[in-house]
């Protein structure tokens, strides 16, 4: 195996040619289909940015309509998957919630499980889950309550809709908060692709042998569960909670971050390909200011991120490893001014990359790419002897 190129991690490995985001970690750019980031979280919505994502262009108004049309179909549930929330233990954290409940899909649309599927069935499949996701996310809140569930109602806007059926009593009696439907529809803008990430890498590898779409997405929901991908989200806000109830005292944590010894990390802090501001960071730190203003809100947490970002960037151990806050670090701050618990933090990440791990899955489909499978350097032992059980010690 000496002609092995061992890369840990990936650091170095291109392992798909893609057509979708561009990403420039030394200048921080981030563009979705050559389309800037920050014109997209401006002007565009939620549904624009998945359809642009998934086929490739901004979608004509009739193809928006369309588009709308086709989800709005597709919104209920089967009423034999609410018997799975009834499954759960109500503390059950909503990501191993939403793994299961994506995975279960494809038992309820059995053309996903076709062999080879038409394009029909992958289209009807991508407007299924697309439709489903929020259906199901809000249930989880919902369940995590033991309050009744709310049905879709196809007259909302997508994000309105989710709103909706996750915090419709209150909706129902003062309408939906406009400033809290277009915070949420940006950042799940913001969320939508990231080209190679451990989710999504994983969505092509595991759709890469020929696995259906509900149970390639179920494994990339999966991949981001963990705290170094987007379970940082959670990890920050508990992170600025205890620093807050320790006395708020930053520099005592930075030390505690920049000594190796101490498995602490800045969470929120750091990543793979930027090496420079995160482009999303720059937007979520503006548009928290804007919106928590606005909601009339005053988080004592976001002076501690302040003060926190203020103190890394001014810290030669942060500036030599170029380290900057990541899209995790201010995201959080923005979704508990909107009302969710911080363990439904990671699923609202979900919900906004759902559009770019299917056009990514889509992608890999149609570029015919042979299965994932990488190679390794054995560093084992070799030749051994067989030994009967009653002679080994
Ligand atoms: N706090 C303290 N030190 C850090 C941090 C941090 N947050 N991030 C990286 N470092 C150090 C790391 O210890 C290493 O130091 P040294 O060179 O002395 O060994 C150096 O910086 C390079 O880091 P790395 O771990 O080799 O970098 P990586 O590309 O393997 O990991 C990362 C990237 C994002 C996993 C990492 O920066 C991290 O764990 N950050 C905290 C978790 C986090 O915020 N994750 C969200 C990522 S962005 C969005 C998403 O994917 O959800």
């Amino acid at each position: 195996t000496s002609y092995i190129t061992l890369d840990s991690g990936f650091k170095n490995t291109g392992c798909t040619k893609s057509a979708i985001t561009f990403l420039d970690g030394e200048q921080g750019l981030l563009n979705y289909r050559g389309y800037a980031i920050e014109d997209l979280a401006e002007k565009s919505t939620f549904i624009e940015v998945a359809y642009l994502l998934i086929y490739g262009n901004l979608p004509t108004q009739a193809e928006t309509d369309n588009f709308k049309l086709q989800i709005s179909k597709h919104t209920l549930l089967h009423e034999d998957m609410k018997k799975f929330y009834d499954a759960f233990p109500p503390k059950a954290h909503p990501m191993g919630q939403l793994c299961s409940l994506v995975s279960s899909l494809s038992a309820f649309s059995p053309e996903s499980l076709n062999p080879n599927p038409s394009k029909e069935d992958i289209d009807l499949g991508i407007i299924k889950l697309i439709a489903k996701m929020p259906t199901i996310v809000s249930w989880i809140y919902k369940g995590s309550l033991g309050e009744p569930f709310i049905y879709p109602k196809s007259k909302l806007d997508y994000v309105e809709n989710f709103m909706n059926m996750t915090f419709g009593q209150v909706t129902e009696e003062i309408g939906i908060d406009p400033v809290v439907v277009d915070a949420l529809d940006k950042l799940l803008i913001l969320h939508a692709d990231h080209e190679q990430n451990c989710s999504t890498s994983t969505v092509r590898i595991v759709g890469s042998s020929g696995c259906n779409l509900p149970a390639s997405i179920s494994a990339g929901i999966s991949a981001l569960w963990g705290p170094l991908h987007g379970g940082a989200n959670q990890a920050v806000i508990e992170m600025l909670e205890l620093i807050k109830n320790d006395g708020g005292d930053t520099e005592k944590w930075i030390n505690k971050a920049k000594d190796k010894n101490d498995p602490f990390l800045l969470m929120g802090f750091g990543h793979r390909v930027y090496k420079n501001f995160d482009p999303r960071a720059n937007i979520i730190k503006k548009a928290c200011d804007k919106i928590l203003d606005k909601l009339g809100i005053n988080d004592p947490i976001l002076e501690i991120a302040k003060k926190l970002e203020d103190a890394a960037l001014n810290d030669p151990y942060f500036v030599e490893r170029k380290l900057y806050p990541n899209v995790d670090f201010y995201s959080g701050i923005i979704y508990r001014a909107l009302g969710f618990p911080t363990d439904m933090f990671t699923v609202l990440f979900a919900l906004g990359r759902l559009p770019g791990w299917i056009a990514q899955w889509k992608e890999m489909r149609e570029n015919k790419e042979p299965i994932g499978r990488p190679r390794q350097v054995y560093v084992g032992e070799v030749n051994k002897h067989f030994v009967a059980i009653a002679d080994r010690v």
